[in-house]
């Protein structure tokens, strides 16, 4: 009878501990709520051209790529596509990547006459079998796969250039315009998350001066398991830290999207001292679920985000 009395006793146990160890969420479960994009800047009509996409069933791929798009085609945005300011010579070059869910990336670094890098940098990945193309052979790849060759240096970005001819003063100013690269990303109605970056570099660079916005890990990073993030400032320093790549793993070990960005500011902020002084980067991410993140050195930059309660600009919080 006791033996009986125990056994039950011990059953009713496991099946109450197992009841409610069900009803528990499991640590790893992924909670979406829908197809988000986030931008680097204030470029609400990117994140709107982008979203449109993901809200008519459209993959993050092809989201980020509309936005990116749009911005090269602007030619008002001066550091960004067509009307992007030239570097010392007159000559502007464009860097560019694009990274989607299955972790496939490609990329264009100093290409010339071509408004749509990014669209370049997709053809890149899924038309050859490289990751990244350079000058002239990104150029001669973009007009056989028929893209239109352009002059990219506007009446405005010429006259720009000329007067700062006048001195040749080259210092990096932090928050040209409040709108440097473009770093898109998304995550679509099936979970997927791709993540896009285009750029004219820095204004009045060395001729044949990249920086991070084509490399991968630096400007752009995307690991469908964990998140995706971008960069945007001074491409020397986010080059030198890895930045995007750095966040992803962050995430990867539990890290918020928001503590990872923080904490990738931080590793610059402690590995260049005084100089911050004379610098931007900022950074933006998203995580699977859907939740987004955003820290800069100094004030002013900002993140868009478009999801289903609509498009708003946010300022990031900074580090100073
Ligand atoms: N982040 C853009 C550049 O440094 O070229």
């Amino acid at each position: 009878m006791t033996d009986v009395f125990i056994y039950a006793k011990r059953l009713f146990s496991i099946i109450f501990i197992s009841t409610l160890i069900g009803c528990q969420p499991k640590a790893e479960e992924v909670i979406f709520k829908g197809p988000v994009v986030i931008g680097t800047w204030n470029v609400p009509e990117a994140t709107t051209e982008a979203y449109q996409v993901l809200a008519s069933g459209g993959s993050a791929i092809d989201a980020v790529e509309a936005g990116c798009r749009l911005e090269e085609a602007n030619e008002q945005g001066q550091s960004v596509g067509k009307g992007g300011l030239p570097d010392r010579d007159g000559q502007v070059t464009l860097d560019a990547c694009i990274m989607d869910s299955k972790g496939n990336s490609g990329a264009v670094v100093y290409l010339k006459d071509v408004v749509h890098a990014v669209s370049v940098a997709r053809k890149v990945m899924e038309e050859t079998p490289h990751v990244m193309l350079a000058g002239a052979g990104a150029k001669q790849f973009a007009i056989e796969q028929g893209f239109p060759v352009e002059n990219l240096l506007t009446e405005r970005s010429k006259a720009d250039w000329g007067k700062w001819n006048e001195t040749s003063f080259y210092k990096p100013i932090i928050n040209i315009e409040n709108h440097d690269t473009i770093g898109m990303l998304a995550i679509d109605e099936n979970g997927d998350l791709s993540g896009a970056c285009t750029t004219s570099g820095l204004a009045y660079k060395m001729a044949g001066r990249v920086g991070d916005s084509p490399i991968i890990g630096a400007g752009l990073y995307v690991d469908n398991k964990v998140g995706a993030a971008t960069a945007t400032g001074l491409g020397e320093e986010i080059v030198k830290n890895v930045g995007s790549f750095l966040i992803v793993e962050l995430m990867r070990q539990g890290k918020s999207p928001q503590e990872a960005c923080e904490i990738a500011v931080q590793r610059i902020v402690d590995r260049s001292g005084d100089r911050i002084k004379d610098f931007q980067v900022g950074f933006i991410a998203l995580n699977k679920k859907g939740e987004y993140g955003s820290f800069a050195i100094h004030p002013g930059f900002s993140i868009t985000k478009h999801d289903v309660s609509g498009n708003e600009n946010i300022p990031s919080p900074s580090y100073n």
